[in-house]
């Protein structure tokens, strides 16, 4: 361990087993020195192991739905309580569909579960910056980070309604973070991440093939829960102080192939004769 993130303090959403990105992250920034409340949804509180991670990473835990303006004041103001001064880092860690979640195909969607959907994966990380913003709650050279996928930029027919909410995500994180490194001299970068088997992943359609597939194409193979964790830590820490504004591909390089040779012998048969 590096000390990377020694005496830095944060607020990291979404861990809900020992599967999420956001519990591996939240090991790996305390095994980096760093101090953090760890939140997510009420229902989710109900659900998860969240306190066995509090538990281990020193940490204590506040219930925040990321849609709701009060919960997210609340966790702002309780975690600079707890933490004894401003913030340094922030995860955005939260995805959901329901038009996923039920099986409703992206040209037949019901647009109440559209507009829930896009409440929770995109404008939830607007409301959570405005909330730290207008509550100076953030620590010059100050990092967030929210987690996205590719199908922001390219089409993957089974991602349904999360693509375009993903490409909203990306979006805030270039137009508030414009504000946050001009105001605020705070950083805001996306990762995309490689598919990854966890609770919200694995509910994506298909989920096997997609994730072999992307093994398969990516000359490093898919990046794990826990090389997402180690990116994330890396952008908490001084090393990536400039670095704002990025969509960041941690993917090993599957979104610079066209195609592998390992995917292509799928499609020729005989080769050898
Ligand atoms: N798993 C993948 O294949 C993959 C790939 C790229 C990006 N991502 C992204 O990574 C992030 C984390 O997902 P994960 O794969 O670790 O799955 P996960 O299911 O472990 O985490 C999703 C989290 O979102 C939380 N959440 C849902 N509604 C919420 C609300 N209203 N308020 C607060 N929190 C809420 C859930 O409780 C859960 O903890 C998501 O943004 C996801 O889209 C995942």
């Amino acid at each position: 361990m590096y000390n990377l993130l020694k005496g830095k303090k944060g607020i990291i959403f979404g861990a809900l087993d020992s599967n999420s990105i956001a519990w591996k992250t939240a090991e790996r920034v305390h095994e980096e020195g760093g101090e953090f409340v760890l939140t997510n949804a009420p229902v989710a509180m109900r659900m998860g192991q969240i306190n066995e991670l509090a538990e281990k990473t020193g940490a204590q835990v506040i219930p925040a739905d990321a849609t709701n303006l009060e919960d997210l004041q609340n966790l702002v103001d309780k975690s600079m309580e707890i933490l004894g001064g401003k913030i340094d880092f922030v995860l955005h860690s939260i995805g959901m569909s329901i038009n996923v979640r039920k099986g409703n195909h992206y040209t037949n969607q019901n647009y109440d579960f559209t507009q829930k959907g896009t409440d929770v994966s995109a404008m939830s990380f607007h409301k959570v910056m405005q909330t730290l913003y207008k509550s100076d709650a953030m620590n010059e050279w100050g990092s967030i980070v929210a987690l996205s996928y590719m199908a922001a930029q390219r089409v993957f027919p089974d991602y349904n309604d999360m693509a375009d909410n993903k490409a909203y995500l990306e979006s805030i994180a270039r137009s508030f973070g414009y504000f946050f490194g001009k105001d605020k001299n705070v950083r805001v970068n996306t990762i995309s991440q490689s598919p990854t088997p966890t609770t919200a992943g694995s509910g994506v359609k298909g989920f096997d093939g997609f994730i072999s597939y992307a093994d398969k194409m990516s000359p490093l193979g898919n990046a794990t829960a826990l090389d997402c964790a180690n990116y994330t830590v890396s952008l908490f820490s001084d090393l990536t102080k400039r670095v704002t504004l990025q969509n960041l591909y941690n993917d090993g390089g599957f979104s610079n192939m066209g195609v592998s040779t390992a995917v292509m012998s799928a499609f020729v048969e005989n080769e050898q004769e």
